[in-house]
This record gives C-alpha cells, structure tokens and sequence, in this order.
C-alpha cells in the first residue's frame, strides 16, 4: 500500500511561532495564561499544559500582574485595553498575516467603505477583527452574501482559512449589487496550498486521512474539501481513532492535517496506518508531489 503525506500538512508558521513564543515565556515565567486555547487541538493543548500554558476563558478570570499571551488568532482593541487594566505582560503572539487583516479592515473604515469579513462569525479571528471597526458585516454562508443590500460602497477581507471557493462565489454575488466595491484576498498562502494540495492528493488516492482538532475550523474545511472529491474521507483527532475496516480493498491512501496539528500527531497517525497496512502488503512512504 502507498501512503502519500502532504507537505503541506501541520502547523503553520503563524501557530508554530505563537506556541514557541509561549513555550519561550515559561522558561522565564513559568506560568502563561493563554486567553483561550492557544490552538485548537486538544492533545496539543495537554502537552503545552504540563510545560505550563494554562487556558483562560475570559479577561475576568486573569489574575492581575502575571503573563498572557495572545493566541495568532488576535483579539478586538476591547480585550487588550482591559488586559492592561489588569496589569499583566501581554505577549502578542497575533499572526502578521491575521494583524494585516485587522489593519485593512481599519484602512476601509477611514476611507470610508462599510466593512465586510467573510467568514465564520463565531471564530476568535473573525470575532478579532470584527472588534477593529464598528458594525462590520459578517458573511459566512451564500445566503448571507444574498441578504446584504445594494450599496454604493463596500470593503471585503477575507478570514485566512476561508475557503477559496466562497470567496470566488462571494465576489460573483457582490459585483453585481455594490458600486464601489473593494475586495481583499486575505487568505492565507499556507492556508490556499493547504486545501489546494488536499483537493489534489484527496483526487489520486483511494482513501484521505485528514487530522486535527474537531473544533479547528480550517481542519474541518479540509476535510469537507477532501469529502467532496474522494468519499474515504475520514476526519480524526488521533491515531486511535482510525479503524482497520477503512482499509479494506483500499491501495493508497493520503495523509493531511489542519495548521494547528503537531508534527508528533501526524507521525502517530502514520505509524498507525503503516501497522495496519503491513498486515498485508508491503508499504510505500511518500510525500506529496502536488505541490
Ligand atoms: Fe497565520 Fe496563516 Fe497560520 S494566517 S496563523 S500563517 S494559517
């Protein structure tokens, strides 16, 4: 059996900056708070907690004067200006590419063009940005993209996992109902060759493993992708969860995994099917050649 890995797969490298600048703080530190999870993966998110970054829900639970960081997700102006009546060190670990974002959309705002994002109103990025301009719209679905009125100007930047296609459908339905109207591509490259390269491998092989956290929202849009063109699509956490009954007839099969999954989780995974494959034949490793 053949499995092919993508090279794309795993953290990127706004994710591995924030958790080495959290892992960095608590050897001076010994404590970080992270204001909510520092990344959506639980397994993740154990190990960072025995090297002590602890998880907050809210400002209200910060004890005053220790360190926070903030997750590459960023946070509204609100959230740091009362992270600072608390007194605490803030480590701002917001992703350049996410604080470009925040950045246009103000731009838009001063240059007077309602501001629209394009994506899932209830992820922390978006919540971050939407935090940086009054009222913004928030688009998440065709049908909202449909509601919005005629007007005769609008702003558009994009979450940086937003997938591609909605943009482009976005894009086609707004054109047609706005006057002036200007669109920023802000999703991320990493996150583009991601899906792009997961759409690819997911057409070549018998079968696709797509690993992250189920509550990672750019893993889940992978794995939807995935879905779409191969239906041995399997979305999993951790190599416990795989089943030897997916492999059945099965000659190859693609490996992949969200932004927020760890090199460690995805050599798990391998291992795993390379065991359950070696039962019958013999394995063939490789990387992706799609990109
Ligand atoms: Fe940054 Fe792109 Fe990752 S925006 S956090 S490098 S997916």
């Amino acid at each position: 059996m053949k499995i092919v890995i993508a090279r794309s797969g795993g953290f990127c490298w706004g994710v591995k900056r924030a958790v080495n600048m959290a892992i960095e703080a608590t050897k001076e530190k010994g404590i970080v708070y992270s204001l909510g999870e520092l990344i959506h993966n639980p397994q993740e998110i154990k190990r960072l907690e025995n090297l002590g970054i602890k998880k907050i829900n809210s400002v209200d639970e910060i004890i005053p004067e220790t360190t926070v960081i903030i997750r590459s997700h960023g946070v509204p102006p609100k959230t740091i200006k009362a992270l600072k009546e608390k007194n605490v060190k803030i480590i701002d670990a917001t992703c350049p590419f996410v604080k470009a974002i925040q950045d246009k959309a103000v731009s838009l705002e001063k240059e007077h063009f309602p501001v629209c994002i394009l994506g899932n109103s209830k992820h922390p990025e978006v919540i971050g940005i939407a935090g940086h301009v009054r009222d913004p719209f928030i688009l998440e679905t065709k049908e909202d993209v449909e509601k919005i009125p005629e007007m005769p100007k609008l702003g558009v930047v994009c979450q940086t996992t937003l997938n591609s296609e909605f943009l482009s459908l976005a894009t086609s339905i707004l054109v047609h109902k706005i006057k002036e109207i200007k669109i920023y591509n802000t999703i991320c490259k990493a996150t583009k060759v991601r899906q792009e390269e997961a759409r690819k491998l997911a057409q070549e092989v018998d079968l696709m493993i797509i690993i992250g956290g189920k509550n990672s929202s750019n893993t889940t849009k992978l794995y939807l992708i995935s879905k779409k063109v191969n239906k041995n699509s399997y979305h999993i956490e951790s190599a416990d969860e795989i089943k030897e009954e997916w492999f059945d007839n099965i000659k190859s099969v693609g490996i992949t995994a969200g932004a927020s999954t760890p090199q460690w989780i995805i050599e798990e995974v391998v291992g795993r099917v390379e065991t359950i494959s070696k039962r019958g034949q013999a394995v063939e490793r490789g990387f992706c050649k799609t990109t």
